[in-house]
């Protein structure tokens, strides 16, 4: 629902050491596959350490208009009482996902293949973004849409009502499309295939296993293929969700360029496909370390350990690991504008269709706060400046993307001078505690 009220204007000033313990919220992906799967599966499924952010309660809010029993139970634990596959009713509401792709795209899916009709719309940022990428393969099912031009929200879809199973390679990297097609496969008789030639997020299949579904993944010279044998009974399970690593790297970053700093992030899901980004601070030398590793719900976990880090250096980001940190390179470039040396990211073309155009938006704020950014079209380099030399003093524009917004609070707390964005009210979609857990470590983070 972000988007729909006043801005709200914040400052980030520099700050002197960031210490203590950081509880980051769950996981943003795992929270939406949790509602979505419950929904869908027969009987009560219970949730632990849901993230309670603005993205997921309108998921929750939009699988309780599909006739599942969503219950909030306070402090993160939450039931759904599902409906089972192919048992969704017709919503008697337009479904509004807010700010969420991962919400929508996912929901689409999930109702693409039963036998009614929904309409979707989302916040400004939501409406200007392509949803082709989900309808088009939703289109061999048998399912029907009508959006606006480009194929943007407001979307009407109009289910399958004698779906056929597909087969189907991905044609970008995302894993919200490709769990879109496993989603619609769930209603579908008989196996849908979906192929993805570089590994996204991989939540989807490992939930799906858990509920019960029948799913195979096969590393082949094509790529990922996965088969998923439709008609299951998925079959309630219990769930703790893990801490988001997407999350964690605001208070991870945040203390590797703020002098003195020495963080302790607990519990953070670090599955190969999400943790991309803390590879690639331990390439430019930052001191994170990993602590008492272990498995959780199954998922790698671990509790990571940031401290002040003046001595990182640039590199050049494997293009290949674009999918395991796409949510991360704007914070990423705030790190590089700390480090000495030019850091290079390519082959992240992804990045201008999400919340906002973020190769663009991380350009112009950091253009405005003295740092120097070249781009083309599926590549940015900053050029770094190294640690507590970036001039800030300037406002960045969120562009209704929460992750913009944090970016830009990190880089004020090691700035020479404070840096302002002009809306912090987008970071309730996914961080919606990030104000009292930066100033419990000491940042000074201010709404104006
Ligand atoms: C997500 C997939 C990614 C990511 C988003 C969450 C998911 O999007 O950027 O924040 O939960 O599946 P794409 O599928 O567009 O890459």
């Amino acid at each position: 629902m972000s988007g729909h009220g006043t801005p709200i204007p914040m400052i980030s000033h520099p700050c002197g050491p960031l210490t203590g313990t950081a509880e980051v919220p769950g996981d943003k992906s795992i929270s939406h596959r949790s509602l979505i799967l419950g929904a869908m599966a027969v009987g009560e499924t219970r949730i632990s350490g849901l993230l309670e952010g603005e993205d997921v309660l309108d998921t929750a809010k939009a699988m309780r208009a599909f006739g599942a029993e969503v219950t909030d139970h306070g402090k993160g634990e939450w039931t759904v009482h599902g409906v089972g596959v192919g048992g969704f009713a017709e919503p008697d509401q337009v479904i509004d996902c807010g700010n969420s792709g991962t919400g929508v795209r996912l929901i689409m899916g999930a109702m693409a293949t039963s036998p009614i009709t929904a309409t979707f719309t989302g916040d400004a940022s939501l409406n200007k973004r392509p949803m082709a990428r989900v309808t088009d393969p939703l289109a061999l099912f048998g399912t029907q849409s009508v959006g606006r031009a480009g194929g943007r929200l407001p979307m009407t879809i109009v289910g399958a009502a004698d779906p056929t199973p597909v087969r189907y390679e991905v044609p970008v990297p995302s894993a919200q499309v490709k769990s879109a097609v496993l989603l619609a496969g769930l209603n579908a008789p008989g196996k849908t295939v979906v192929i993805e030639k570089e590994a996204t997020r991989d939540h989807s299949e490992r939930m799906l296993a858990g509920f019960g579904a029948e799913i195979t993944v096969e590393d082949t010279d094509e790529g990922r293929v996965i088969t998923l044998t439709g008609r299951p009974e998925l079959k309630p399970q219990v769930i703790a969700v893990p801490r988001d690593p997407s999350s964690a790297a605001f208070p991870v970053c945040a203390a590797l360029v703020t002098p003195g700093s020495d963080v302790l992030v607990p519990g953070i899901g670090l599955n190969p496909t999400r943790a991309g980004l803390f590879t690639t601070l331990r390439e430019m030398g930052a001191d994170l370390t990993y602590e008492n590793e272990r498995e959780e719900g199954g998922e790698p976990v671990a509790d990571l350990r940031a401290k002040y880090s003046p001595n990182m250096k640039g590199i050049e980001v494997p293009p290949e690991r674009a999918a395991s940190m796409i949510d991360e390179y704007p914070v990423l470039s705030v790190v590089a504008a700390n480090a000495t040396g030019k850091t290079m990211m390519a082959g992240v073309k992804e990045l201008r269709v999400k919340e906002s155009d973020r190769i663009d938006a991380m350009a112009r704020g950091l253009r405005a706060n003295g740092v120097t950014v070249e781009e083309g079209d599926d590549w940015w380099s900053v050029d770094g400046l190294g640690i507590g030399n970036v001039p800030g003093g300037g406002t960045c524009e969120s562009f209704l993307d929460h992750r913009i917004a944090m970016s830009f609070m990190v880089m004020g707390m090691g700035a020479r001078t404070p840096v302002s964005v002009d809306d912090g009210g987008p970071i309730a979609t996914s961080f919606p505690i990030f104000e009292p857990l930066m100033a419990t470590l000491g940042a000074r983070v201010e709404r104006v």
